[in-house]
């Protein structure tokens, strides 16, 4: 029987070979690239909103603190959208005929409301929660960017899986004082700008955010002792002072004057997160990047 293909034909089939697998792995890569694109994760990208609403506008300019709007932040797991009724205490008196204000007006006169369109949103089959990660000192800023500069909001990071656990695995690098989440420009303490914390030990219980206290005044300047650099737990202290318990709510606010808090300085994010994780109860990277924690 003559031999249907010679040769050369062989190497033509190994090589006809490579070149598929080869094209396979760029696909492959491709997709992959493509799935991580701002295209597909929306990063960067400007809605177009019935109403210009500038966050710039009204949190930079015009002071506005986000818990005013976002009234869900702190104790649910939505932070919310405000209803019309928000923009209106202000709107009925001011800029009451600017065209912008149309739809604003529309719906108060209507009572439909305004039909915002969501920048940020997760799958349905992922559970997230604003209040533990508010409440634990993960900051706005630190999962939406700077919004007091935006004009128009857009999504500053991918919101997949690969970013979540990225801090869920090492939440130190990212953890501030509970009283600093609002504070858009935070960039945590340095050796220029060290940060003071402090505990008022098993007082109340168990500490949580809300027993520790962090100030950006040397506590030593108003009257409290500092505690040395290394993170003994309070009761390890001989004598100590206490201070107002409560988180501050403006942040870098100074100590209030109160007794038997003992005060710690840091001068860089690695010390500060380690203290916080240990002072907030954080749980393990381990457990916090299992697979039930957001698929429930
Ligand atoms: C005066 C009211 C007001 C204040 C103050 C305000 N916001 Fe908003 N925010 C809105 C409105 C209205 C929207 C929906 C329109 C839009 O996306 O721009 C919104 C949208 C957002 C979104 C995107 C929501 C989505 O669709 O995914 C984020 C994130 C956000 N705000 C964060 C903040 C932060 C952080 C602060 C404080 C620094 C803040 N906001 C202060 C009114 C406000
Ligand atoms: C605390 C008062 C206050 C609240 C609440 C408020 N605004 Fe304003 N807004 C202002 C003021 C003041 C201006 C005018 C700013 C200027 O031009 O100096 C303004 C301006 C605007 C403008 C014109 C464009 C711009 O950004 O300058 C739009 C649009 C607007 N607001 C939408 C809204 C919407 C939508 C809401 C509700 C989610 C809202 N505002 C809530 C005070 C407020
Ligand atoms: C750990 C990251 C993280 C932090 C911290 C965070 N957010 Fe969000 N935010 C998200 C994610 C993720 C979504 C989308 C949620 C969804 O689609 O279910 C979101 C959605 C929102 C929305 C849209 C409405 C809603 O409730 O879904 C607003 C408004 C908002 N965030 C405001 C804030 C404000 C204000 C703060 C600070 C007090 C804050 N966020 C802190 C991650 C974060
Ligand atoms: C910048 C850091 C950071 C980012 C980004 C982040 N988280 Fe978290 N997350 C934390 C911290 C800190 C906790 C609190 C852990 C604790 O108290 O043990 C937490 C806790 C949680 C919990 C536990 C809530 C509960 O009630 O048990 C869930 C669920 C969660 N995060 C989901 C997400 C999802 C989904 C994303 C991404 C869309 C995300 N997180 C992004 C830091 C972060
Ligand atoms: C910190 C929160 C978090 C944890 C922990 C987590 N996931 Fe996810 N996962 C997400 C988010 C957020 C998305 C949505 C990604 C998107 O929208 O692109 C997602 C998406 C997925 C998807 C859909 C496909 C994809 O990659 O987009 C699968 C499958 C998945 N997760 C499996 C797992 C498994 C298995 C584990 C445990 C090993 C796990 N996840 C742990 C947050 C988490």
């Amino acid at each position: 029987m003559p031999q249907i293909f010679d040769r050369s034909s062989n190497a033509l089939a190994r090589m006809s070979l490579i070149l598929t697998g080869l094209i396979v792995i760029a696909l492959g890569v491709t997709l992959d690239q493509l799935q991580r694109s701002p295209w597909v994760t929306r990063q960067g990208q400007r809605a177009d909103q019935p109403v210009p609403f500038s966050h710039k506008h009204h949190v930079q300019g015009l002071g506005i603190q986000c818990q005013y709007c976002h009234t869900g932040v702190e104790r649910s797991s939505y932070a919310g959208i405000p209803p019309t009724k928000t923009c209106m205490n202000c709107h009925a008196q001011i800029w009451t005929n600017a065209q912008l204000l149309e739809p604003v007006r529309q719906s108060w006169a209507t009572g439909e409301s305004i039909r915002w369109i969501r920048v940020h949103d997760l799958p349905d089959y992922v559970y997230f929660n604003h209040s533990i990660h508010v409440n634990k000192g993960i900051g706005c800023s630190s999962c939406h960017g700077r919004v007091d500069l935006m004009p128009i909001m857009y999504q500053e990071n991918s919101l997949q899986m690969e970013w979540c656990l990225n801090c869920h695995r090492n939440p130190a690098k990212n953890l501030r004082p509970a009283g600093e989440v609002y504070n858009m420009a935070w960039t945590g303490p340095s050796r220029e700008k060290p940060v003071w914390c402090g505990t008022n030990g098993d007082k109340t219980g168990t500490p949580t955010a809300q027993t520790v206290s962090c100030t950006t005044v040397n506590p030593e300047q108003v009257g409290a002792r500092t505690a040395s650099l290394d993170m003994l737990p309070p009761t390890d202290q001989p004598e100590t002072h206490m201070l107002d318990v409560a988180a501050h709510p403006n942040g870098a606010a100074g100590p209030t004057g109160a007794d038997n808090v003992s005060y710690t300085k840091f001068t860089d994010q690695q010390g500060l997160g380690l203290f916080l994780l240990k002072q907030y109860h954080i749980r393990d990277p381990h457990e916090l990047s299992s697979c039930e924690t957001c698929h429930r």
